[in-house]
Order: structure tokens, then sequence, then C-alpha cells
């Protein structure tokens, strides 16, 4: 313990033992002695009516006749808070008016454990480039060349190989390197069913992920066949990569942001990759995950208006929208956002490939500003006719400019919304709207199909075809859903989506997104439908028997039956934007393990569909009873160990 000498006893002398008990007990003032410091009490550790627990003040010790409990001020304040010690210090510091040392008694092990591991990461780094040069992994360099990838340019980039049946486990051991830190720096696993650690990269072309003072923190791991359903299989979070904190590519794209390239944020690594070989060095993406307010503020500490390029398709689109919402609160002078989007179907990579670096500095320089974005989220496709839908636009812009907090800027939103807003409705403008912002081709604007409820509602590929199996799952869904109501708001844009055909589903379904972030979904239901439907909907066998509903309230399971059921229901419907969109929409709230789960659940479906007649011995009967291939099992178990490191870093939706 690392606190300065005498420090605990300094705290000890200033306090009273009596006053902090004093908070917790009633004091037998006829057994007491006040005077002589000599306190009694009926004890707080155990249930008696007598005062066999006493305190001597003059001491600082307490003891209880009863059960034996003792200790001093810091003891009790750990035992009744239930904090630990260093907590407990600093509660009773505060109290006693005492400066409490900053200092993490661990920091010192904690350095030292990352030192280690940040070695052990450039070993994976070396070893893993080595393979590349290897005979196993002739196809890696091929589809690296197919994607334009020169020897050099893999070099300049550190990309490296895992081979098909790993290795970096054995091969780091056998350099003497101790396992645990194998699996420490996140490069295996532990097995949980009680076998031999397993590399997490397998038949994977690697990525190295360093932080921006190049130590090499993690990997993103992709995988060479299209259809393979985890594109990407990324480090999970340790003690060096905080995924929510990073950017691919961080210290590069500073240098050369210092040196006056625009600082461009792109979605995967090989955007990121392509453009900075086409000379916009500047570049960096997140890391797998949505952005986070710490990535902005990352990216501001690098240049004060960063453009956001966006892949040209909804999910690109949505994508805009969160950090729009995130960035909104933090917006100051010097602190701002531009949207280049790319064309529709493309991301930056293709733009460079098929079209050169100077469409895609074209896109730049055409960069439009946050405020425009958001007006055209709101106004675009939209038909104002009536004075009703312009108040309700008014209502939701002015939610929005809400948000920022810094006054000035929120005076100049809202004087761009007013301008816009009068070159909308102004009477010379009747008919069809153009909106400001000409540089907007409609064409490559894939989010008007998006903005009108009537024709997304009418598109909707989710009522077709209802089979006997829909309705199973649409039975369990609602009931999942209502039985854990903490995890409904994650799944909303789905359930919105999800073309009920049983009436009496439909009403539930109406109930819970009219209800969603209340803790009880149960009584919304009881109270707006009556018994019968809940009595109905959770009488049928398959939902009573379904792992989320006899497992209420574990939340995890809920999340993954849902994740399934929706995926499955969707796949079934058959409607690729649909699956995207639920996917992308859980990228925000949730975590990369489950939108590969939703993947993944989408191409069991798929491959389920293509006929009985597959071999069953190969099919293992999943969590939620779902088949699935044994591989399929594999990566359904490294994907539970992903939902757990990526929990902390899930966001509430805003
Ligand atoms: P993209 O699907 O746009 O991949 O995902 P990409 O970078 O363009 O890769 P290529 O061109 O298909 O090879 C964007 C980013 O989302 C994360 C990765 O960080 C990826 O770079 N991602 C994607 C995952 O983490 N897992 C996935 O399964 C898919
Ligand atoms: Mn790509």
């Amino acid at each position: 313990m690392s606190l300065p000498p005498g420090f605990l006893d300094e705290l000890r002398n200033r306090l009273s033992l009596g006053q902090v008990v004093g908070r917790k007990v009633m004091w037998d003032t006829r057994k007491s002695n006040q005077g002589k410091g000599d306190l009694w009490a009926p004890c707080p550790f155990h249930q008696e009516k007598t005062a066999s627990f006493h305190v001597d003040d003059r001491k600082g010790y307490y003891y209880c006749f009863g059960c034996h409990a003792k200790g001093d001020a810091i003891s009790f304040v750990r035992e009744t808070e239930n904090v630990d010690f260093m907590e407990a210090v600093k509660i009773l510091a505060n109290e006693a008016g005492m400066p409490v040392p900053e200092r993490d008694p661990q920091a010192q092990q904690k350095a030292d454990h990352r030192t280690v591991l940040t070695d052990v990461m450039e070993q994976a780094v070396q070893w893993h480039r080595l393979q590349l040069q290897t005979g196993a992994a002739a196809e890696a360099r091929d589809y690296l060349e197919r994607r334009g990838l020169s020897p050099e340019a893999q070099a300049r980039w550190e990309i490296g190989f895992a081979p098909a049946n790993g290795g970096v486990l054995s091969a780091l051991t056998g350099k003497g390197v101790e396992q645990k830190h194998v699996i420490d720096a996140g490069l295996a696993a532990e097995s949980d069913r009680g076998g031999a650690p397993y590399d997490r990269f397998r038949g994977r072309i690697m990525f190295p992920i360093r932080d921006a003072r190049g130590r090499a923190i993690g990997f993103g791991g992709r995988a060479m066949d299209p259809n393979h359903p985890a594109k990407y299989y990324n480090s999970p979070e340790t003690a060096l990569f905080d995924k929510g904190r990073s950017l691919f590519n961080h210290g590069p794209a500073r240098e050369a942001a210092g040196k006056g390239k625009p600082l461009i944020v792109a979605e995967g690594y090989m955007d990121v990759i392509a453009l900075s070989e086409a000379g916009f060095t500047a570049t960096v993406a997140p890391l797998g995950t949505a952005i986070t307010e710490d990535q902005l503020r990352l990216l501001w500490r690098i240049a004060p208006e960063p453009i956001i390029a966006l892949d040209g398709d909804t999910a690109g689109l949505r994508a805009a929208m969160r950090v729009i919402d995130i960035a909104l609160p933090l917006l100051e002078a010097g602190q701002s956002l531009r949207f280049a989007l790319m064309p529709e179907g493309m991301d930056p990579d293709d733009l460079i490939k098929t079209q050169g670096a100077g469409a895609m500095q074209k896109l730049l320089d055409q960069a439009i500003p946050m405020v425009e974005l958001l007006w055209r989220r709101e106004t675009e496709g939209t038909n104002f006719d009536s004075p009703e839908r312009k108040a309700a636009l008014d209502k939701t812009l002015r939610e929005k400019i809400k948000l920022i907090a810094d006054p000035s800027i929120r005076a100049h939103y809202g004087q761009a919304i007013k301008d816009m807003r009068w070159a909308l409705f102004s009477p010379a403008k009747t008919g069809p709207r153009k909106g400001p912002g000409r540089a907007w081709n409609p064409r490559q604007d894939p989010w008007k199909r998006d903005v009108s409820p009537v024709a997304s509602s009418k598109n909707s590929a989710l009522g077709t075809g209802a089979a006997p199996e829909d309705h199973l799952r649409e039975a369990v869904i609602l009931a999942t859903l209502i039985t854990s109501p903490g995890v409904a708001a994650e799944f909303e844009t789905a359930l919105e989506q999800l073309d009920c055909r049983d009436p009496m589903h439909k009403d539930l379904q109406s109930v819970i997104l009219r209800h969603i972030g209340t803790d009880d979904l149960r009584a919304a239901v009881l109270q707006e439908l009556g018994d019968l439907p809940l009595e109905k909907l959770m009488g049928q066998s398959h939902v009573a028997i379904s792992p989320a509903v006899r497992r209420a309230g574990d939340v995890e399971v809920a999340r993954l039956c849902l994740a399934e059921e929706f995926a499955k229901l969707m796949a079934r419907r058959g409607h690729a934007r649909e699956i995207e969109d639920a996917i992308e929409d859980l990228t925000g709230v949730a975590d990369e393990g489950l939108t590969w789960r939703l993947a993944q659940a989408t191409a069991a479906v798929d491959k389920a569909g293509r006929g009985d007649n597959e071999d069953r011995a190969e099919y293992a009967v999943g969590e939620n009873g779902a088949r699935m291939k044994k591989d399929e099992q594999d990566a359904f178990d490294q994907l539970l160990d992903q939902i757990d490191f990526a929990k902390g870093a899930s966001r509430p939706k805003s």
C-alpha cells in the first residue's frame, strides 16, 4: 500500500469511530458511557436485540461479543459500505477533511504488466508477418495483391497472416513467453470447456493496431472468404487495447495532419490503408465499434474539423447520425465535423480503386457541415404540406439544437436552421423542394428511401409469408422482451420493423414499443391489454421452455436470444437491407460480438434453409435450440468470449 507514511494514523486520529459507527447503529444509552468513549449498541453485523456491540472510541476499535466482528473505522466502512480498502480510506479522509493521495497503489504493477504485454504484441506482429511469407500464406498474398496491396505496401502496414490452425501461442511460448501473457494480450483464449487454450486468430489476414505512440495493442483479423460470417475478428479488450479510446493508424495520421493533411475518419482498416496509400495520409478508423465520444475527443486533439467519410449506404448514414448525436453536446469553437458521403454502395477503398484519388479529393472538397446533414436527415424525401408536419420538423430540430452545450455555437446552428427553413418553406419555392447545399447529388443519396415513414413501411419485406415457425419466433421475441425489459431498447428498431401477423402479437408489440425504457413491461401489458394476452403468450410450451424466458432477467441470454430470433425471422422473410439495418443499429448500442452473432445467425439460417438433406450429425444444438454447424458452434463460443469483453464498452441508446 503506497499511502504516505503516517497517513492512516493521522486519519484514525482525526476520526471519531463513535461518529462513524453512530450513523449505522442506535446506541444503547443506558449501557453506554459517552464521557469515557465507551459505547454499546445492537450489532450491525448480525441480528440481535441486545447491545453486545462495543466501540472503544478512544482506542478506535470495535468488538462484538456476539459475532466477534472486530476492527477499526476503515474496516467498519469497508464492511458496511461494501467497498475496498482504498475506497474506505477515501470516504473517511473526505469526512476528516484530509486530501486523499491520488496515487494508484497498483499503478507500477499495472504499468509493468502492460510493458510485458506490449512486448508480447510486438513479437506477435513480427511472427504474423513472417507467416505471410510462408507457403501456407500463398492464398493470402494473392488476396492482398488482388486488393491492390503490393508487397511494399504490405510491409508498410506490417500486414501478417494467422495460419488456419493458428500457432501464435505455441510460437511465443516456445520463445519463453508465459502462456498467461499470450492470453492477457488477447492472442489466445482460455477454453471454457477445460481444454487447452486456443489461438484466437485462425486463417486470417492480420492488421496490427498500434496506439498513438506506436506500441502494438491489438489486431484486426480479416477472413479471406467473402462469405465468412465474421468478416473481421478483432482483438478483445485487454489491458492494452481499449477499443473505444483507440484509433487505427493514430500515430501516422497525427503526424500527417500536423503537416497539413486533412484528417479523415473512415469506417474500415482497408479504407485507411487505401486512402493513405493514395496520399490521404491523415486517415484513421475506429476499431469495429461505432465512433465513441472518447474517439471524437482524440480526433479534435488532432484537427479542429475532421471529415467523416461515410460508406454510401444506409448503414453509413445511420452511423453518421449517431456521430452527430454524440458530437452535438461536445461542439465548441474550433471543434466541429464535416461529412463526406461516398457514392451509393461504395466505401473509400472502392472509390479510389474505381475512380482514383481525384474523385476522392472532390468528395472531400464537397464535404458538408454537420448542421446541413442534420437538416437533410429531417427533411430529405419528406413532404411538409401541412402545418402539423412543419411543426413536427421544428420540434425535432429544436430538440437537436438543444443538445449543443456551447451557447454561441447553439445560436449559430439555430440561425443556420432558420435560413434553411426559410429556403424550404418560402412561397417562391412551391412543389418538391431542393433545399440548400447544391453539392448534394440526389442520385447518390440512399437516404431518401429511408426517410419517409410511408415509403419505408411499404418497402418492408418483413410482412410476406407467415409460416408457423415465424409465429413461434414472434412469440419468443415478445415474451423475451417482456421478461427482460432491460434489453428492449437495444432492439427497438428491429421490433419496430417486425410485421406481426397475429393481431394479439401486434397489440403486444405496440404496447412494448410504447413502453420501452420502463423496467416493468409486464405491468404495462397487463394494464393496457388485461391478463389474457400475457397468459396466452406465456402459456405456449415453446415460449415457456425458451432459455431467455426460463432465465428471465439474465440479460446476456436475452440479448443473444433476441439477436438470433430477430435475425432468423428477418432472414426468413428475407430482406438483406433490413438485416443490415438491424445489425447496424445494434453496433452502436451493443458490441461487435453481438453484431457478428447476428450475421452468423443469418448465415446459419441461410444454410438451414437450403434443405433438410444436410448431414444432421454435423449439427450441434446451440443455446437457443438453434441448429448450428460445429465450426459455427466454435465460432459462437469465441463470440461469447467477445461479448464478455465488449460488455464494458456498450453504451445505452441516447
Ligand atoms: P467493412 O465491412 O466496411 O470492412 O467494415 P472494410 O474495412 O471495408 O473491409 P473490406 O474492404 O471488406 O476488406 C468496416 C469496419 O468494421 C469493422 C472493421 O473494423 C472493419 O474495418 N468490422 C467489420 C468488424 O469489426 N467486424 C466485422 O465482421 C465487420
Ligand atoms: Mn471495404
